[in-house]
């Protein structure tokens, strides 16, 4: 029995999909616990790449059952659009699960995520306009729809006349928007609901028997650490917990069924949208890794802000989270640098003015705010190193930094990846016993 979490330990798009996508050949299940459609994971096999939003990673790979658990924002209409366009790919999706008791995203949310985002003005958070915000502050308020509710017309009626008779105040009264016709969203969610009505399961019961029996399950974080609702830059982070705990409320597996916790993180360090970001560069350096890194987001297609590794930010994930091993991806992207900063400590401005050097993260959000970063600054590399699958065919410079990286980390490195593709990585530790 395996029951390996898969979470973010950065800001997003480390590379979870092909962490993913690289351990799924042995798996079972993989479940997504977090998150919606906010999420974008690349999967690349051979010549064709797959960027997933709300289908499980495993998707892909045919032995596998994919499972959206309960912790999931399930917006019905984006999921029967992306399962169709797999199935058009040729990718077999009768292989899925949704949980019952998944949050639903309506067109409510998404249309509430995108008015309050502008009426934010300049706080704004620069959500991905998924309506996530929205369906989980809706889940916390008792007042969310649910999977199994999508199979009841009476029910799911009367939440929604309900929850649009409040919303369509807010709607027009305080945001001066247009309010919407709850028929519409009824007649939505029953029309996509009933595509998806074959997959309902109570997949917490699935899961739990397969691992009573024996078999491999992953766990897949959306997001990341850093955008964690309490462990993330609060109020710029999503509204769910990618961290590893989430991986057991989103899916109703205790703690105890977890043999391993991977983190994932890239050898720089990308944010989308507002917040802080001690190791943002403004300069042509990080115009150099947008470039050099593809570095524009899978959903928004927005450019991603791009900065040097961040060693607080990834010994912090590896605290929170709890991780037995660490991936790091796209070390290929820094190839060509003279110099390779690496941030070690952060210079904060405290509450009086005085400045102090620390080496762990900063949870009072004013003084992260203040962090200027304090580097180290290591040797690069020339050589083409994608695709080597030997940690000892590095050039030595590149050898160093990744150790480096991992001693900083304080978590053993397992996997390093050297391009896209499924074979672009070097393995130093297995990941499944
Ligand atoms: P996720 O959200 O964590 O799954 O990450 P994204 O898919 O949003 O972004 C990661 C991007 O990096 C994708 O375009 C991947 O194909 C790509 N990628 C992943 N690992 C590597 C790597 O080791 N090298 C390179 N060059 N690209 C990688
Ligand atoms: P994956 O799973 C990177 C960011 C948004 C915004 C904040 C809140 O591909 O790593 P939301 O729409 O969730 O309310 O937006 O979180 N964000 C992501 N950034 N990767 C993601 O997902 C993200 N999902 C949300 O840019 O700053
Ligand atoms: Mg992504």
């Amino acid at each position: 029995m395996a029951g390996i979490i898969v979470v973010g330990a950065q800001w997003g798009d480390e590379g979870k999909g092909k962490a993913t996508d690289l351990i799924a050949g042995k798996m079972d299940y993989v479940a997504r616990y977090n998150g919606g459609s906010n999420a974008g994971h690349t999967v690349v096999v051979g010549d064709q790449t797959y960027a997933l939003r709300l289908m499980p990673s495993g998707i892909v790979n045919p032995g596998v059952t994919a499972v959206i658990g309960n912790g999931v924002a399930l917006d019905p209409k984006e999921l029967v659009e992306e399962k169709a366009s797999l199935e058009q790919r040729g990718v077999d999706t009768s292989h899925l699960l949704i949980s019952l008791s998944a949050q639903v995203t309506t067109g409510y949310h998404r249309y509430l995520d995108r008015v309050s985002e502008s009426h934010l003005g300049k706080r704004k958070i620069g959500t991905t306009g998924r309506g996530i915000g929205p369906t989980y502050a809706d889940k916390i308020n008792r007042i969310g729809i649910r999977v199994a509710d999508l199979f009841d017309e009476k029910a799911v009626t009367a939440k929604v006349e309900q929850n649009l008779a409040l919303k369509n105040e807010l709607l027009t009264k305080i945001y001066g928007a247009e309010p919407l016709d709850a028929h519409k969203v009824v007649d939505e969610l029953l029309t996509y609901g009933e595509q998806l009505r074959p997959y309902a399961a109570d997949t917490s019961l699935v899961l739990n028997k397969a691992l009573d029996e024996g078999k491999n399950v992953l766990f897949e974080g959306g997001q990341a650490t850093m955008l964690d609702i309490d462990h993330g830059t609060y109020p710029f982070v999503t509204s769910s917990n990618p961290t590893a705990g989430g991986a057991c409320t989103g899916t109703g597996v205790g703690p105890t069924k977890i043999t391993r916790v991977v983190g994932v993180s890239k050898a720089y360090t990308t944010r989308v949208g507002a917040g802080p970001f001690p190791t943002e560069l403004f300069d042509e350096s990080g115009q150099w890794l947008r470039d050099r890194g593809h570095e524009y987001g899978v959903v928004t297609k927005r450019p991603r802000r791009t900065g040097w590794f961040d060693a607080l930010v990834v010994r912090y994930a590896v605290r929170v989270n709890g991780l037995t091993d660490l991936v790091i991806t796209k070390l290929d992207t820094l190839t060509g640098l003279k110099k390779i900063p690496v941030c070690v400590a952060y210079d904060i401005t405290d509450h009086d003015g005085s400045v102090r050097r620390v080496t762990e993260l900063p949870v009072d959000q004013g003084l992260f705010d203040s962090a200027k970063p304090v580097y180290e600054e290591l040797d690069g590399w020339d050589e083409n190193i994608t695709g080597i699958t030997d940690f000892d065919r590095l050039p030595a410079a590149a050898q160093t930094y990744v150790r480096r990286l991992e001693e900083l980390a304080g978590c053993r490195i397992s996997l390093v990846g050297n391009g896209p593709q499924r074979d672009h990585v070097i393995r130093l530790h297995p990941l499944v016993d």
